[in-house]
Order: structure tokens, then C-alpha cells, then sequence
């Protein structure tokens, strides 16, 4: 809920509910949302960064959890495709290919600055097979040939969805009838582009924590169950068993409930000897709040200990969830291109990243309610903050962190500075810890901070446990008070906890506000009553893209 309009809008909803909220590919918000060889011809195995770890100009013990690692930046690229190479990653985007057959700025950008597309809309179900009996492969032909004329890699999109199928399917076929469908339609597809594609997302989204089995209720699950998923998989490596099987999701880059989901899944399906190779984390992120270059890398490496390769397969920005003028918003853009090219540069498993499209101009964000400014070049052309974030990030240079705005964030001066929200509070070893805590709402909490807020970009970490007898949500919120005496809640982090283990929490969050803050102040909260809480190693702090 944004402060009233006209009054001191401070910052956007990050709401709370247990995991927050982070924009996904639907528009809306919702619940919370590495490298291997690859056949792309900006892609290879890559080393990545010089690795991560350690916080630049921070003690581990007070936040050095965002891991900045990488080397600080070496060499110069003119574009994101010289930078991605050096990087030994691949730089990709969506190709529209009306906008390519009618716009030349497009076409001579897309050609420049890119080394994979993949088509946005041409190679799905829907525009390809628009009945039972006819394929038509007009664009979907058109941005391959495309895509080789400019010695781009293919990544085909996408098989099995429950979006953009033909209005043919239906929940009434048999289950025979709709795997037949889905057979045919894999082995015709990736078939007809076999040797030309290098990868494809076979099935997306199929993953729904808001639904009852956890699944996305589409016409494949209702049918055929979450077997589906399984199926298609085993038919696409029949079909082409050269291209890399990709399952892409929504909303999983940052460790929580979908994003657990669907590691269990994924897993699941392996043990089973089903063939995946990939995983795309979609990565449409709103700048008022997404993943920490921490979280996002451990996450990434989570996957890839699996045996995936992973990509940042959609990025987009959206920035109008923070309020403030344009250019506070593109500075925060940029820093948050910054996060998710460093965090797929420095993590080996991480084959590379595709912008869901470059310029704003052409963006489905703009056919999705607010039109937004998510990408990289401006309307005209011309490049956004956002571009140079995401061309520092490929050479190794993440945003860098300023100071803690926490005071005694380690706990090493006691507990100065933190007092018990609704709870009792105990210094244990380096830790702070919240007990005979009230509810949900109680924990601990950091006062006085208003000062030490500046508008922009922000980075929280922290490490957080919790002694209860099963997995608990742990929130980090930021509550503040305008001078109207509006107050507003930011969930800036959030991660389920199990019981006994030390776990991250970690995020970045983008702050804008027209008038200073009369109050400010962290709560560190989230379990049920009976559960103690602790806390270590805190840090708040802004963040710059040098
Ligand atoms: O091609 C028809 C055209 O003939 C017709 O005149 C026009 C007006 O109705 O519609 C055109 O189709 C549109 C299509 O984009 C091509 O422009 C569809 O209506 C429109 O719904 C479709 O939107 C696409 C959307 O997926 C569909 O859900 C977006 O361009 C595309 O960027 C978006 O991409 C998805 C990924 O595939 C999966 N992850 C989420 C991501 C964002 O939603």
C-alpha cells in the first residue's frame, strides 16, 4: 500500500506476509518469489568471478555475508557482449521479431550487444500450432535465421506452459489424447530446429506454492498430473538429445518457499533419471526489493550441486514500486543489474543471462498494466544506468557496500543498540537472542535509524536461527514513520528457517522517499510465539554502483 498520494510517498509496498512480495512474471506480486559448457557462442565453461565470500569493506561478522567477492573489475568491454564473454558467460534477450522486422535501431542493437536471443513469443505452442492440424513457422523460422545471421545461440521457448497453448487443448481430452498432443508437439518442434537450437525450456512454471498440491493448476496437471513434467522431458531429449533441457521458473531466485518447492521438485525428478540439464531463474525482479548477491549465489549453487547448469533467463527491473523521481530509480536499477550480472559472473554454474527484451520501448511489461522503464536502453535508444550496472557486473565488479547504518550489528559491545520487541533479550556468544516472545510480531529491534537512511539502494544481511520444533519464516521489516505520521512496512528479507541451523537473511531494497523520515527502525521478527529467536552478524547498508 503506497503512503497516500500527494503526502511524503515514502517507498513502496514490500508488504508483509511471511515471505514478502517480489514482482513476478505476471505483473503482480506475490509470494517470494550455474556454468558448464554450453554450445552458445558467447558461452563456455567459465571460471566466473574470482569467486565471492567476504563483504568488500565490511568484518565478516557484520553482514559479510553479501559476498562480495569477485576483483573488483578488470578489463573494458564496449558492450555487454564483449563483457559477458570475458566473463565466459553468454549475454542474451528476448527477440520480438515484429519489432525486429519493422525497427532497424532494434535490430542493429539487438545484433551489437547480444550473443543469444531467445524468441519471446514465436517458438511457443500457441502462435506455432494455432490448430490441431497446421504448424506455422514463419516467425519462429524468421528469428532463427536471425539469430544465426548474427552468430547468436538459440534457446527455445517454450514447449509445455500453461499460458500461450492453443485454445485447441482442453481439460475434456483423455489423458492418451493430451500426451499424445504434447508428444507430437515436442518431437515436431525441437525437430524441425534440431542442431540450431542449443537449449530449451521444456516445460515453465509449473510450480504454484499458492496452490493446494503446491503445482500449477494448468490443463497438463489437471489431466495428467504432475507426471507431465517428467514426460515432456524424457520426449524432448528423444527429440533433439544434443540441446539442454531446461525447466524455467518464476519468482525462484531468492531461497524461500517457491524456491525450495521447487528444488525439491527438481531433485525429485533426477533421482528419477529424468533428463534436465537447466534451470532458469526468470528473474523479473522490482528494484524496491530483490535478492541479495548473497542469497541469489547460494542459491544458484544449491541448483548446480545438482548437476544444472543455471541461467538468469528473463530479467527485467521494474522500477515504479519506488516511488521518487526518474533518476533515483534508474540509480537503484542500475545497482540491481549490477547484483544480477555479478552474481551469474562469479558463480561457475551460471551459464549466462537473457534480458526478457532491451529497450523499453518494446517490453511486456508495457502490455501488463503500469508501463514501466525495466530494461536497459531508454525508448529513444539511448543506454540506461541500468546498462553500465549490468556491463560492470559481467567484469567482476558488483555494487560496493558503504557503511553499516546498524549500530553494533556483531553483538561484540553486548546488546547496545538492540532491544527485545515484545520479548525478552539475551546476549548468547556473538548472538543476540529473543525469547518469551509475544507473537509473530516480536523479536528484537534496532531504534534511531532514520538518520543513517538515505535514499537509494540498500543491502541487508544477517544470519538468523530459531529453536522451535519446525521451520519458521524469519522477517527483517523495516518500519518508519513520515512526518505526516503515516507509517509503512518494508519486508526487506525473509528465509524459512530450520530449526537449530544458522541460515542467511538476507536482501537488497531500494529506498525513495520526497521528505526526510521522523522515524526509522529495523524488527527482526516472524515465528510463532513459542519459538526462541537469535540473531548475528548484521549489517544495513547503502549500496553504490562503485
Ligand atoms: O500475436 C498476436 C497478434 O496477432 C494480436 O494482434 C495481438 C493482440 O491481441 O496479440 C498478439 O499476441 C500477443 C503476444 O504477446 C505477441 O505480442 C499476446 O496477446 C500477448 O499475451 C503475448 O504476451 C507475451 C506473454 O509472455 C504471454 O503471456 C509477452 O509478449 C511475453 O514477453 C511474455 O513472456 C513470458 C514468458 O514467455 C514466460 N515468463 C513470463 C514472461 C512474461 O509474462
Amino acid at each position: 500500500m503506497l503512503v497516500g498520494v500527494g503526502s511524503v510517498a515514502l517507498f513502496a509496498p514490500g508488504c508483509g506476509g511471511s515471505e514478502g512480495t517480489d514482482a513476478t512474471s505476471s505483473g503482480g506480486v506475490s509470494s517470494d518469489a550455474g556454468s558448464g559448457s554450453s554450445s552458445g557462442s558467447g558461452a563456455a565453461s567459465s571460471t566466473g568471478g574470482t569467486g565471492g565470500g567476504g563483504a568488500s569493506g565490511g568484518s565478516s561478522s557484520d553482514g559479510g555475508s553479501l559476498g562480495f567477492g569477485g576483483d573488483g573489475g578488470q578489463g573494458s568491454a564496449a558492450t555487454l557482449r564483449e563483457a559477458a564473454a570475458l566473463a565466459g558467460k553468454y549475454v542474451g534477450t528476448a527477440l520480438d521479431i515484429v519489432a525486429h522486422r519493422n525497427d532497424a535501431t532494434y535490430a542493429e542493437i539487438l545484433a551489437q550487444e547480444f550473443d543469444e536471443v531467445t524468441p519471446e513469443n514465436a517458438m511457443k505452442w500457441e502462435p506455432l500450432a494455432p490448430t490441431a492440424d497446421t504448424y506455422d513457422w514463419e516467425d519462429a523460422d524468421e528469428s532463427a535465421d536471425v539469430a544465426e545471421a548474427n552468430d547468436q545461440s538459440i534457446k527455445g521457448h517454450t514447449l509445455v506452459w500453461h499460458l500461450q497453448h492453443p485454445t485447441w487443448l482442453s481439460a475434456s481430452m483423455t489423458p492418451e489424447e493430451l500426451r499424445l498432443a504434447m508428444q507430437s508437439h515436442i518431437e515436431t518442434t525441437m525437430g524441425r530446429y534440431r542442431g540450431r537450437v542449443r537449449a530449451w525450456d521444456v516445460v515453465n512454471e509449473a510450480v504454484d506454492v499458492a496452490s493446494a498440491s503446491g503445482y500449477t493448476e494448468s490443463i497438463f496437471y489437471e489431466v495428467l498430473g504432475p507426471d507431465y513434467i517428467a514426460d515432456a522431458f524424457r520426449w524432448a531429449r528423444e527429440a533433439d538429445p544434443e540441446a539442454l533441457l531446461f525447466y524455467n521458473e518464476v519468482g525462484i531466485e531468492r531461497i524461500g518457499a517457491k524456491s525450495n518447492f521447487t528444488y525439491e521438485m527438481i531433485s525429485a525428478l533426477l533421482e528419477d533419471g529424468v533428463p534436465i540439464d537447466g534451470i532458469g531463474f526468470q528473474s523479473h525482479i522490482s528494484i524496491h526489493r530483490y535478492p541479495s548477491l548473497g542469497n541469489l549465489r547460494s542459491n544458484i549453487r544449491r541448483f548446480a550441486d545438482l548437476g544444472l547448469v543455471v541461467s538468469l533467463s528473463e530479467i527485467d527491473a521494474r522500477t515504479l514500486l519506488l516511488p521518487g523521481d526518474r533518476d533515483l530509480r534508474w540509480r537503484v536499477q542500475r545497482v540491481a543489474m549490477q547484483q544480477l550480472t555479478s552474481a551469474c559472473a562469479l558463480e561457475p554454474a551460471c551459464e549466462g543471462v537473457t534480458f526478457w527484451g532491451f529497450t523499453d520501448n518494446y517490453s511486456w511489461i508495457n502490455d501488463d498494466g503500469d508501463p514501466d522503464d525495466a530494461l536497459l536502453f531508454d525508448r529513444s535508444y539511448q543506454k540506461k544506468p541500468a546498462y553500465q550496472g549490468a556491463l560492470d557486473g559481467f567484469l567482476g565488479r558488483p555494487p560496493a557496500l558503504g557503511e553499516n547504518a546498524l549500530e553494533n550489528g556483531d553483538f561484540s559491545a553486548g546488546l547496545d543498540g538492540w532491544e527485545g520487541l515484545d520479548a525478552d533479550l539475551a546476549l548468547s556468544g556473538e548472538a543476540g537472542c529473543a525469547s518469551a516472545r509475544a507473537g509473530t510480531t516480536a523479536g528484537m529491534v534496532q531504534t534511531d535509524l532514520a538518520a543513517a537512511l538515505a535514499e537509494g539502494a540498500h543491502a541487508f544481511a544477517a544470519e538468523v536461527r530459531v529453536d522451535g520444533s519446525e521451520e519458521a519464516v524469519v522477517d527483517a521489516i523495516l518500519v518508519v514513520e513520515l512526518e505526516d505520521g503515516t507509517s509503512e512496512e518494508l519486508n526487506i528479507a525473509s528465509v524459512p528457517a530450520e530449526p537449530g541451523a544458522w541460515v542467511e537473511l538476507s536482501g537488497y531494497f531500494g529506498l525513495g522517499f520526497e521528505s526526510p523520515l521522523t522515524s526509522a527502525e529495523l524488527q527482526i521478527r516472524g515465528p510463532a510465539a513459542d519459538v526462541e529467536l537469535c540473531l548475528r552478524g548484521v549489517g544495513m547498508r547503502p549500496l553504490s554502483p562503485e
